[in-house]
């Protein structure tokens, strides 16, 4: 018999309680965090769709790896794995350690940034566009028409559009191109996923200009599965060997491991040229540490390289990217207005045309993360104009494109009945959804305001 039920490819061997909270409490408790979901205290979150990121539950086996961890300063065993399972993915021989994404972002993105400097991504994810700006370098976007229309219906939106990648090369001077770096899947722009096809010809550009082309695959593995199910050519791949198949058009790799090596903390830089590689080192030893741990425990290496492995399991990938489509579309059936396709690693709500009656200046992705917190407990973020709106002299908000809500997944960490309460959740938010108020900033700071801003309600 084929079953049609997709269940989660794992049992429970040791859980995490929740606390249970009512109404009346939450309420209290976001009056508490001044309306900012970043201020609330994690225990008073019963399902935390926050970020996917570090957030992943460990498997038996990387537990096990954890005691194995070796903890020596110089050549430990654990750094040993973490590199053999890194080149034997990558094929790239120059792996650098870090403790995290951003600070491979850092040391990279300095060495070949700086002023005059441009770099050119599908989209690049804010701490990769602050690392590069923050050089003095310039980041370009270059997403396709299909990529900014959140309701339109195409299987990859998360492709560069390969017309800007040339012609912006031409303008400022292939000499000035820092890198392309292309972000699987795209997360700022949905957790959309990026083929094969675009992979290849982003390639024949940076072949055909010399320049450096860099893969961000914090999301690799999941973009792979979308490959395997939407592009042809690809049916009777494993899952690695598209993954290694996109390596291998790249010259390096940025990794945030919290997302696809299913970590709790973890990154790395790996290239295949060795000058690059030898002057991250330089700065690697001053600011994250000696070559052979960057700044990871000896167990964090050990359940790295035993994660890289386990998340390209076909039944793992088959269920993390169903139960993610289960949500969007359980909260399409109910008329809730979401990115489209449903993405790798999240679900993105457009709160602008959901919460239609509150103006854009009343932050309407913020009412309905806040609202989400009151009637169910459940931590989504905001994606709008609290996180990249800005404001003209005058003090005026110019709003962000878009106003999402994103509810992002972690891995293996919920059942299907936590979603299913989420969804049920949504049922009562769409009841009483014209009496929900905007919200109004009455603190901010000058820079990542969403992190730390208070709100009360208009
Ligand atoms: N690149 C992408 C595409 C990311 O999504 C992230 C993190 C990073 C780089 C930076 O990695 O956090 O390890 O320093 N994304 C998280 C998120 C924070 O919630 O989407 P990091």
């Amino acid at each position: 018999m084929k079953h049609k039920t997709i269940i989660e490819p794992f049992r429970i061997k040791s859980i995490e309680q929740i606390t249970i909270t009512t109404e009346e409490e939450r309420v209290e408790y976001l009056k508490e965090a001044h309306n900012n979901l970043f201020l609330l205290d994690a225990d008073k979150v019963i399902i935390d769709l926050l970020t996917d990121s570090g957030t992943s539950a460990m498997s038996a086996n990387q537990w096990a790896g954890i005691m194995r961890g070796d903890e020596s300063y110089a050549g430990a065993r654990s750094w040993k794995r973490m590199k053999e399972a890194i080149v034997s993915l990558t094929t790239y021989d120059n792996v650098i350690p870090t403790h995290q994404g951003r600070a491979g972002e850092s040391i990279l993105y300095t060495q070949i940034g700086g002023k005059g400097k441009v770099f050119l991504s599908n989209t690049h994810f804010d701490t990769t566009r602050a690392n590069i700006e923050y050089s003095g370098a310039m980041a370009i976007d270059c997403i396709t028409e299909e990529g900014k229309k959140p309701s339109l219906i195409h299987p990859f939106k998360g492709n560069m559009d390969i017309e800007q990648l040339e012609d912006n090369i031409l303008k400022y001077g292939a000499e000035n191109i820092g890198a392309v770096i292309l972000t699987v899947t795209n997360n700022s722009g949905g957790g959309q996923p990026v083929s094969m096809h675009n992979a290849r010809e982003v390639k024949r550009i940076c072949d055909k200009y010399g320049v450096l082309y860099i893969l961000d695959c914090c999301r690799i593995a999941e973009n792979a599965y979308f490959i395997a199910e939407r592009e042809v050519g690809f049916e009777d791949y494993t899952y690695r060997d598209i993954a290694k198949e996109m390596f291998s058009l790249a010259d390096g790799a940025v990794m945030s491991a919290k997302k696809d090596a299913l970590v709790n903390m973890g990154g790395f830089i790996a290239l295949k040229d060795k000058k690059i590689a030898d002057s991250c080192i330089n700065t690697l030893i001053i600011k994250e540490g000696f070559v052979t741990y960057g700044g990871l425990s000896g167990r964090d290496m050990e359940a790295i390289a035993i994660g890289l492995d386990e998340v390209f399991d076909k039944d793992y990938l088959h269920y993390r990217i169903r139960s993610t489509t289960y949500l969007g579309d359980k909260l399409i059936e109910l008329g809730v207005p979401v990115m489209r396709p449903i993405g790798g690693h999240a679900v993105y709500i457009d709160a602008k045309e959901f919460y239609n009656h509150i103006p854009v200046d009343q932050f309407p992705g913020q009412s309905l993360a806040c609202d989400l917190y009151v009637k169910g407990g459940i931590r989504g973020c905001e994606i709008g104009s609290v996180m990249f709106g800005k404001r003209d002299e005058k003090g005026k908000l110019i709003p962000a494109p878009m106003e999402l809500v994103r509810l992002a997944i972690p891995r293996r960490v919920y059942t299907q009945s936590h979603i299913d309460y989420v969804i049920e959740t949504f049922e009562e938010i769409i009841a009483e959804k014209s009496q929900s108020k905007g919200m109004r900033i009455t603190y901010e700071p000058e820079f990542l305001r969403h992190f730390t801003a208070h709100f009360e309600r208009v």
